[in-house]
């Protein structure tokens, strides 16, 4: 039985990154001889195991094809006679092709290192194809890597196009999917992520609704790059910089959808593009099952972004209707998270980057004023019910108006 290092954490270090989990595959073994000395198989039917004591994950050498499609359609064939070469074949990407032993001597058949050097994300086979999953992996390993210069191959790019237009993508199940698209976004330029599906015919696939924005003009005095989809781009490389939460990349990523949808005749301007869009983005989120705090966070923002932009010229009763809509007063951190991406749309435009964005401030201080309203007083003068409600909303909108005349 021969161990070896395999994937990400070879990878990792031979780039000097921080190595966070380890993958060991495991050659010349039986099911038998792993369950023997104390390892946990993972699934019935699959050859993986955990370590009894560290708990990574050990695989037993195997080769796959692909008899269906989707994920389910795998059959693999594993046996102490597969060969370390033969699993490395099976892989993604080059430089996730290699493996090491305990010396740290190198398994390199397929010239990852010599990838690694040359900055260049490129397919280890044609066995490429048969995860379709691997078009959204390259692309988030382009976004976590574009900082040190790598980039797609082009022959990768073009398998990546033959896969998309297949009709593979489409067999892909949304946890999978999700999975991918949310760690892509939590890289340092998840910009990069949409724009390699861009460029292999992925995105109109996956989000068509995203696709849709490039090409369509917004007016260059709010807008200096114009493209609808440049800018959204540029708004999730703002989210980036700033270390905004997933929550927040995902509602930049979704905020303008509605732009999308606008009449020729009417660009560069775009009314009412903040409801038009709201059916996009529940759809967008629907179709990865996205977690209920990224889905809430994205509709809120694709209809108040504006709002926020205007936020000091908005009647008292209007900024009450906005903390309403927030649930602001049992929901303080979501109202935050709304005010990140209103500020990261103001930022993501060319040459604007650096703007103050006062509306910030100003609204963190409307939220505090309507905050500071005491209910206590108010059941002590005897209010119940609908009507204590009301009361509270009164005393609100008075806090709003004095905040309002003060700033
Ligand atoms: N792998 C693959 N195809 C996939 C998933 C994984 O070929 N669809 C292989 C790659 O060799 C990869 C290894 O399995 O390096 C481990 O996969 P995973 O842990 O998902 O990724 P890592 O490469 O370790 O990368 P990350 O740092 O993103 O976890």
């Amino acid at each position: 039985m021969r161990i070896y290092k395999v994937g990400g954490a070879v990878r990792d270090r031979l780039l000097g990154k921080p190595v966070t989990d380890i993958d060991w595959v495991v050659v010349g073994a039986t099911t038998e001889e792993m369950l023997a000395k104390g390892f946990r198989p993972v699934g019935a039917d699959f050859p993986v195991f955990l370590h009894p004591k560290s708990g990574e994950e050990y695989a037993l050498a195997r080769t796959e094809r692909k008899s269906g499609r989707g994920y389910g359609g795998f059959t693999f064939h594993a046996s102490p006679e597969v060969t370390l070469e033969e699993d490395l074949i099976r892989r993604d990407l080059t430089i996730n092709a290699m493996a090491e032993d305990d010396q740290q001597n190198l398994t390199d058949p397929y010239h990852g290192q010599r990838d690694l050097e040359a900055r260049l994300l490129r397919h280890v086979s044609p066995a490429f194809a048969e995860d379709p999953l691997r078009v959204l992996r390259v692309a988030r390993f382009a976004a976590r890597y574009a900082t040190l210069g790598f980039t797609v191959a082009p022959e990768t790019l073009e398998l990546m196009r033959q896969l998309s237009e297949s009709g593979e993508l489409e067999a892909l199940t949304p946890e999978r999917s999700w999975k991918e698209i949310s760690r892509a976004l939590m890289e340092d330029q998840p910009q990069v992520f949409v724009e390699v599906l861009r460029a292999c015919g992925a995105l109109k696939v996956l989000m068509p609704e995203v696709e849709a924005l490039f090409g369509v003009p917004q007016p260059p005095a709010h807008h200096p790059e114009i493209d609808t989809g440049t800018h959204t781009l540029c708004v999730l490389q703002q989210a980036a910089i700033h270390k905004q939460p997933l929550t927040v990349r995902w509602a930049c990523l979704l905020h303008d959808l509605g732009k999308g949808l606008t009449p020729e005749q009417e660009w560069p301007r775009h009314i009412a593009h903040e409801f038009k869009g709201l059916k996009l983005i529940k759809a967008v989120n629907e179709r990865f099952k996205v977690p209920r705090d990224c889905q809430e966070l994205a509709l809120l923002v694709g209809e108040y972004h504006t709002h926020g932009h205007r936020a000091h010229e908005l009647k008292p009763s209007t900024l009450l209707e906005l903390l309403q809509s927030f649930d602001v007063f049992r929901r303080p951190q979501r109202f935050e998270e709304f005010i990140a991406a209103c500020e990261m749309d103001a930022r993501g435009r060319k040459g604007l980057e650096e703007r103050s964005y006062p509306q910030a401030d100003y609204l963190r201080g409307a939220a505090t004023a309507a905050r500071s309203v005491a209910v206590q007083p108010l059941l002590e003068q005897g209010f119940k019910g609908p009507e204590l409600g009301e009361a509270i909303k009164r005393e609100r909108l008075r806090a709003l108006k004095a905040y309002k005349e003060k700033a």
